[in-house]
């Protein structure tokens, strides 16, 4: 089973069938996949979500399930996923992030990224993680900027023109943060 994440605002979750449709609205959301080829249908939302149940079933951590505190919501998901294709940095573990746009711009993603590096780490003993999105995705690498996650190169990913941030355990311990969830 794996593990959930807690933070002030945040529960990081396994994933549960009621979340389904919410995350079908989220991944047809224009304004959420402005920055992906297209918004998902259906079918590629609860694919996607086989791929993640998959991954964790794999690996034992993932992209978990984001749910609001205050609220039981379900908001989207933050969490660690290994990339399937090849790059200069790969095989490589990847901290990624998507939540609905009503919940935007209020330090969530940033919060819930901070528990599954710390997560990463200090439980899972990894070593680095990385991050990517194209350059105009800019919410996305400044969250990785706050998470102290350095920019270490601009290239083409799958064809596709991409910043590359990364950080190790090292830099990560340097930040020294002292971290309210667990
Ligand atoms: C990327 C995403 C997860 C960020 O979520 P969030 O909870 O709003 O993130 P945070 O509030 O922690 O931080 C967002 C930062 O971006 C900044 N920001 C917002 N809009 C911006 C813009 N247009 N240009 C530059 N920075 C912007 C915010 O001011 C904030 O930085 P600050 O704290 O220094 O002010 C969210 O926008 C999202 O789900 N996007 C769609 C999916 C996606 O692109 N995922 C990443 C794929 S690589």
């Amino acid at each position: 089973m794996p593990h959930t994440l807690t933070t002030p605002r945040l529960t990081l979750r396994p994933w549960r069938a009621s979340d389904c449709v919410p995350f079908h609205h989220l991944n047809a959301d224009p304004r959420v996949m402005e920055h992906f080829p297209s918004t998902l249908t259906p079918q590629e939302s609860d694919a996607l979500i086989a791929r993640i149940n998959h991954h964790f079933a794999h690996h034992g951590y993932g992209p978990y399930a984001a749910e609001l505190k205050e609220t039981g919501a379900f908001i989207g998901y933050i969490g660690l996923y290994t990339p399937t294709f090849e790059a200069h940095f790969t095989p490589a573990i990847e901290i990624a992030w998507r939540l609905a746009a009503d919940h935007w711009g209020r330090g969530l993603a940033t919060e819930g990224a901070r528990a599954v590096l710390h997560h990463a780490f200090h439980t899972l003993n990894l070593a680095s993680l990385v991050s990517f999105t194209v350059p105009a995705n800019q919410r996305s690498s400044r969250v990785m900027e706050k998470l102290g996650m350095i920019c270490r190169r601009r290239t083409l990913l799958d064809g596709i023109d991409s910043v590359i941030y990364g950080i190790d355990r090292g830099e990560f311990e340097q930040r020294g943060w002292t971290f309210a969830g667990r």
